[in-house]
């Protein structure tokens, strides 16, 4: 059987452990969207530093454009003190035997025209606002805007910026890359049907709306290598109001998961749909359609904590690691307590979102 201390090894990279550090924004970074030192009143390096004894560590969500930005204060990898800041936290993650991945993420439609160089709305496949939520500005929650469909230029920049994103975090000492093709951002905007109307070669059929996460998958594999460029996906989820016909969810997904199968990439990681998503139309994909589908190296995710074991008992079956979120936030030393099955601390949502080090570094190690 196989368990959390058992090795892994994604192409090059080798993992002491199955236990991975899920993507989490936490709002952070300085306004230029630098990471922060060691030494910062709240510091980025010092929270990463903390979880570092996970296998791996992907990093929270991260811009790859000034016009990806949807949140305040989330970092991006498209400037030199960017590059830099980062630079940092991955020496010293490395440090600690973990490796590191960078999420580069772009938010499309639910970004807002403060957050746009140009004050224009925000780029996404189709000219349709966010149906759900409100957009986190810089001034506090505004609706979301209408955007703009984007023209196949500004398609294949944007490609381009990803590609440019990819080389930056390997500059910056990641360990690789992974798209963030989920959670109703812009690329999950090509993917599903009610937010992508296009009639052009990036709509319509499964193909054109698989497209642009295609090409980026290309560009990014160029730049730094098959095996470093990953793909998060978010089958069923409906969060950011994208969503497929109920129908075709699962026949969709079997579709993507089986074209990213075919171009070699790192790992895919899955966040599962859950009773939230089903309440808003998504439909519950199990991991095993994944897996059908995905002949490589697969992370699965959703609530494992609330499992008794942890999902330890499917690993080396149905998939190979485990990301958790939450639970990462509130345990430090999460490996420790699942080996142990020591109790867990539990997580103040209050702090996910911003704010200082209350909520961020302060929670207790075990032997505290
Ligand atoms: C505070 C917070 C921030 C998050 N930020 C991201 C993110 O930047 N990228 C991403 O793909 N998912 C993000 N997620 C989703 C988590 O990675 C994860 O999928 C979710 O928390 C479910 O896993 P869990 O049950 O282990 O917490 C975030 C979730 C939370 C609670």
């Amino acid at each position: 059987m196989t368990t959390f201390f058992d090795e892994l090894t994604i192409a090059g990279m080798k993992l002491r452990n199955r236990v991975v550090m899920s993507p989490l924004t936490r709002d952070r970074a300085t306004v230029d969207l630098v990471p922060t030192d060691r030494d910062a009143e709240v510091s980025m390096l010092v929270y990463y530093e903390q979880r570092a004894s996970a296998g791996l560590i992907i990093s929270e969500a991260t811009q790859v454009s000034t016009d990806g930005q949807g949140y305040p204060l989330t970092p991006g990898v498209f400037t030199p003190e960017q590059i830099a800041g980062w630079k940092k936290i991955t020496d010293a993650v490395h440090a600690k035997g973990a490796k590191m991945v960078c999420q580069i993420w772009h938010c499309g439609r639910t970004s807002h025209e403060s957050y746009q160089p140009d004050g224009k709305a925000p780029p996404a496949p189709s000219a349709i606002a966010c149906p759900d939520g409100e957009c986190f500005t810089m001034e506090g929650p505004k609706p979301f805007p209408v955007p703009r469909e984007m023209t196949v230029e500004e398609i294949k920049n944007c490609v381009e910026q990803f590609r440019q994103g990819a080389l930056n975090s390997i500059e910056a000492g990641f360990d690789g890359v992974e798209i963030h093709a989920g959670n109703g951002y812009l690329i999950d905007q090509f993917l599903k049907d009610n937010s992508n109307k296009r009639t052009d070669d990036y709509g319509g059929s499964l193909e054109n709306r698989f497209r642009f996460l295609k090409e980026i998958v290309v560009a990014c594999q160029e730049a730094i290598g098959k095996d470093k460029v990953a793909v998060h996906l978010t089958p069923g989820g409906t969060f950011n109001g994208t969503k497929d016909k109920a129908e075709e969810a699962t026949g969709n997904h079997e579709y993507f998961c089986k074209q990213l199968n075919g171009m070699g990439i790192s790992y895919l990681h899955i966040k599962l749909a859950d009773d939230q998503d089903e309440r808003h139309g998504g439909v519950a994909i199990p991991i095993e359609t994944i897996r059908k589908n995905f002949d490589g190296i697969i992370i699965t995710n959703n609530r494992y904590h609330e499992k008794e074991d942890f999902g330890e008992g499917d690993l080396g079956k149905v998939y190979d690691a485990v990301a958790f979120g939450r639970s990462f936030i509130a345990n430090p030393d999460l490996p420790a307590r699942i080996a142990k099955k020591a109790p867990m601390n539990e997580w103040d949502h209050t702090s996910f979102f911003g704010g200082t080090e209350k909520g961020y570094t302060d929670y207790p190690f075990m032997d505290e």
